[in-house]
């Protein structure tokens, strides 16, 4: 892990971050997936061990390697990242759910390849919604109670686009109050940002009607970002 001069401002503490994203088989030899490199969440996890925690990474489908010094799992479809998420989180300070999940996943796995069909007909995929990971923990956390050993504060990651509708703050305000975990951090993405570049602005919006913070930079400037109001929201107690 990275050497730090004091003990940091998350010395002591368990940090557990899921990053990159899922994919759900179709066929033995095809998945649904999706554009996230984990590039954020591997930026989360060093600024996390830059700050003196200790890191649980759950990674799926990551473009680069995992960090050095973190506690290793890995997952490729949203069910097995849910378990792999649920038992990073069980006794840790703070979920930080960076990976891009699929919401939804072939209704059907063939387990043979699928073949192009002699009648010429266009295959149907059907598509059944996933488990939301993030929401179901919150869930788990407030159906266990003070006895419970799930984070006090969980960190959700979202990747909004404006539309005529509502802007991006907007979608992100009521993402938050939905999902109900304790910060959002909204991400504006389009055809040209975000995904698989190292250049990020993003709003990190906190439950308890704190001001949001606006970020941007590098990815590792936003994490450093994410990491300080992380520390600033453990330091001032949650629950
Ligand atoms: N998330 C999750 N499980 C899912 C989908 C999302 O835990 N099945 C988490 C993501 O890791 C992220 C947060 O929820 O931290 C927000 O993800 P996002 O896709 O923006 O939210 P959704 O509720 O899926 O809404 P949308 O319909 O806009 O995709
Ligand atoms: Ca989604």
């Amino acid at each position: 892990a990275p050497r730090t001069a004091g003990p940091g401002p998350l010395a002591g503490k368990v940090v557990a971050i899921s990053a990159g994203g899922t994919r759900e088989p179709l066929d033995p030899v095809r998945y649904l997936g999706n554009r996230s490199s984990g590039r954020q969440g591997i930026a989360l996890a060093k600024a996390a061990l830059v700050a003196g925690a200790t890191v649980r990474f759950i990674a799926a489908h990551m473009d680069l390697p995992a960090p050095e010094g973190v506690e290793l799992s890995t997952a490729s479809t949203a069910a097995q990242l849910q378990g792999a998420v649920t038992e990073a989180a069980r006794g840790a300070d703070v979920l930080i759910m960076s990976a891009a999940v699929a919401d939804f996943r072939p209704a059907e796995y063939v387990g043979s390849k699928i073949k192009k069909s002699d009648d010429h007909a266009d295959p149907v995929i059907t598509l059944v919604r996933n488990p939301d990971i993030l929401a179901m923990l919150i869930a788990q956390r407030a159906a266990e109670g003070v006895a419970g050993d799930l984070p006090p504060l969980v960190v959700g990651f979202a990747a909004e686009t404006g539309d005529a509708e509502a802007g991006v703050l907007e979608y992100g305000a009521a993402k938050l109050a939905r999902k109900g975990c304790e910060m959002l951090v909204v991400n504006e993405v389009g055809e040209n940002l975000t995904f698989g570049t190292d250049e990020n602005t993003v709003t990190i919006l906190f439950a308890d009607g704190a001001e949001p913070v606006h970020a941007s930079g590098s990815k590792d400037q936003v994490a450093s970002s994410v990491i300080e109001a992380v520390a600033g929201a453990l330091g001032e107690g949650t629950r």
